[in-house]
């Protein structure tokens, strides 16, 4: 069999001590991959390198389209980007996928209830809070913008339905706070339902995400695969993890068109690194994760079962398991996997073979970057704009100033402080800091940006105008929220 050749990133921390491990599993079990190892990681920003890596490794990871890394630590306090988000993001790896299953040996509080729990996280990997876009607006408000985008759910959802029709997976859930963020999860949450109808043989429904996180505790069992949002997703994923023994056992797969990031939950635990302690599980599994996209499956069955039985015998690294049987340190816990190879576990489920089914191709390198967008346009205008300002007056010294600013036909509708009401009505108990919305609206017709600009400009002559938004309608309908309160 040909070998496939993928680019591996041992990270930092206790990175290398797991990623040693693993490929010397891989090894032992003959896993036909050939390794192009690549510079990524804390040491490179060091070096200067701004993104964390090399041109080389870029190049590479490029033209292999598969990455299986070590985690990453991004220095603290001068200014840079996570490497982990910025690999995530740069190769549009819009999917994160990240499974969750009781393993016999592994004792938790459901495992010892007889709950099993078996569970795929599915996490919108680029947009929401993770664009990072932020501004301090003053010296005390700092702000932070949240993209949610119509192509970038449906290509989440996609994946995840996708998923559960060539999986087997009966049921897909969508999570989200759409009640609250009528515009951003509301669009995730509709574009959630219209991929749903193209899957009629799938059942969807979907759960805001407080009511999850009570569920995941209360009755894990009833999900199957749960799709959400970024940063709700990443939390969500954690608290699987405590559900199943800890990040010890947390895989994940960051799946694009192009390229695909494979790598555990957990971090570099600088606590832990250099002491041969760490636990290899979560990137082995990171890894089975990544034989069975390649089409490596018997492959990644025979490692998994060798793991299993590992597991059930009762041997365990120093993060887990049966404190009164010592611990293994992990090259150890992983010669110990190796002389499992071959055998299948008792109690546990043992991995069957599967048809080789491969989701990965060489990238070609396109011509240009891909442009993502909805083609049939609606009727759109400019309706109004909400100015973002500084003052330390209150709303109702505020108001006249900002009335001066009225155009023909452009009117100050309301005034609101860290998203509240707070002029025409509002309550004198509403606390407010130094940075006001001020929202002037079209009467009747439509308006343009030139004239809202002039507004801006001219409301700038007495306030710092920190921010502008336009207020636009599409269909005829309003495109923005209201303050509460208004
Ligand atoms: P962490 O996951 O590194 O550690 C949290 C706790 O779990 C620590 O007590 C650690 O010892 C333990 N732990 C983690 N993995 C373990 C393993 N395999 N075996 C045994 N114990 C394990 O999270 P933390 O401390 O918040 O982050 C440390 C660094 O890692 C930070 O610089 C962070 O930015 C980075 N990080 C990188 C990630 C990635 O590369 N994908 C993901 C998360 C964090």
């Amino acid at each position: 069999m040909d070998k496939i050749k993928i680019a591996v990133a041992k990270g930092d921390g206790i990175g290398p001590e797991v990623m040693d491990a693993v490929l010397r599993i891989f090894e032992a079990a003959q896993v036909p991959l050939e390794y192009s190892f690549v510079d990524m990681g804390k040491s490179f920003y060091d070096k200067g390198f701004s993104t964390g890596m090399t041109p080389e490794a870029k190049e590479t990871v490029e033209s292999l389209g598969i990455l299986f890394k070590g985690p990453m630590e991004t220095p603290k306090g001068k200014g840079v980007k996570s490497i982990n988000v910025t690999a995530r993001k740069t190769w549009s790896t819009y999917a994160n996928r990240r499974h969750f299953k009781s393993l016999t040996g592994v004792d938790t509080v459901f495992s010892k209830a007889a709950i099993p729990i078996d569970l795929t996280i599915v996490r919108e990997n680029i947009e929401g809070t993770y664009g990072g876009i932020e501004h301090m607006l003053t010296q005390d408000v700092a702000l932070c913008r949240r993209f949610i985008t119509r192509p970038g759910s449906l290509q989440v959802h996609r994946f995840a339905f996708e998923m559960a029709k060539k999986e087997g997976f009966k049921k897909v859930t969508c999570a989200h706070k759409a009640n609250i963020m009528k515009l951003t999860d509301g669009l995730f949450l509709e574009t959630f339902y219209e991929v749903a109808k193209e899957y009629p043989e799938i059942e969807s429904n979907d759960i805001i995400v407080d009511d999850l996180a009570m569920k995941l505790v209360s009755k894990p069992q009833t999900f199957e695969v749960v799709v959400l949002t970024n940063l709700q997703g990443d939390i969500m994923s954690d608290l699987c993890a405590g559900l199943v023994g800890g990040l010890g056992f947390a895989p994940s797969a960051n799946i694009g068109d192009n390229i695909s990031i494979f790598e555990a939950v957990h971090g570099t635990a600088p606590d832990i690194m250099g002491k041969n302690i760490a636990n290899p599980t979560a990137l082995l599994l990171s890894g089975f994760m990544m034989l069975r996209y390649l089409g490596l499956m018997n492959q990644a069955n025979a490692i998994e079962n060798a793991l299993l039985v590992t597991l059930e015998e009762g041997n365990h690294t120093g993060d887990f398991g049966d404190k009164s049987k010592p611990s293994l340190n992990t090259t150890e816990f992983s010669d110990l996997i190796i002389r499992n190879l071959g055998r299948v576990p008792a109690a546990g489920e043992a991995r069957k073979a599967a048809a080789a089914v491969s989701s990965y191709k060489i990238p070609s390198l396109p011509a240009t970057q891909k442009m993502m967008f909805t083609e049939s346009r609606k009727p759109e205008a400019v309706i109004g704009v909400d100015l973002f300002f500084e003052s330390q007056k209150t709303a109702a010294e505020i108001a006249p100033m900002l009335q001066k600013h009225e155009r023909d036909g452009v009117k100050l509708i309301m005034i609101s402080n860290r998203g509240t009401q707070v002029w025409p009505t509002g309550s004198v108990f509403t606390e407010c800091v130094d940075q006001y919305r001020a929202r002037f609206e079209v009467k009747e017709g439509s308006s343009n940006l030139s004239e809202m600009m002039k507004l801006a400009e001219s409301a700038g002559g007495d306030f710092f105008v920190s921010s502008v938004e336009l207020l636009r309608s599409f269909d005829g309908k309003p495109a923005y929220s209201l303050a509460q309160g208004q």
